[in-house]
């Protein structure tokens, strides 16, 4: 088996369920990234702050980085849809991580807009790496047989 990374942002849990959920159908390393200053709790308040942060192309800066990026051959790359885009964390992951030649799979949770454009951004962020298909799901209804019909489509083994 390949090795496997499954990275993701989570502001309020669902896409930190669904990413468990992957690395343990994978046999994954789990790896969440967490922002420097944590976004505001109050929906207003963080879409405030998503949007200007979208706008402006903001990449705040993250508490820690990976180490060893390069022994990782499969990364999946897991965000919620904020505004139809990756979540501004992601974004500075993605921009200060070479994934170059990696295979890469993107997926999200979501408020009822599914992807939005969530595929095309990482896919920009990601230009020399092998973008598989990606998941998303709504909310935290996250259904074990979609997510495992999906992995056999795109060819990942579960262990
Ligand atoms: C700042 C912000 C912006 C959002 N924008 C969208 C959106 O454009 N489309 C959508 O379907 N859901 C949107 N949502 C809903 C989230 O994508 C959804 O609740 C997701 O499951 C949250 O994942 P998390 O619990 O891992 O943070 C937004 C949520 C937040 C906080």
């Amino acid at each position: 088996m390949e090795n496997v990374l499954v990275v993701y942002y989570s502001h309020s849990s669902n896409t930190s369920k669904l990413a468990k959920m992957i690395a343990e159908k994978v046999g994954g390393k789990l790896y969440e990234i967490i922002p420097k200053s944590a976004y505001p709790n109050d929906y207003n308040a963080v879409v405030e702050q998503a949007r200007k942060e979208i706008q402006a192309g903001f990449r705040p800066p993250l508490k820690t980085n990976i180490e060893n990026i390069d022994i990782y051959n499969t990364v999946f790359v897991g965000t919620p849809n904020w505004l139809s885009s990756v979540a501004p964390p992601v974004a500075t992951f993605l921009e200060s991580n070479d994934l170059s030649g990696k295979t890469v799979i993107p997926f999200c949770t979501n408020g009822g807009g599914g992807f939005g454009h969530i595929e095309h951004d990482i896919q920009k962020l990601c230009s020399n790496s092998k973008i598989l298909p990606g998941f998303s799901a709504y909310g935290s209804s996250i259904k074990d047989t979609e997510v495992s019909a999906w992995l056999k489509r795109i060819g990942i083994q579960e262990k």
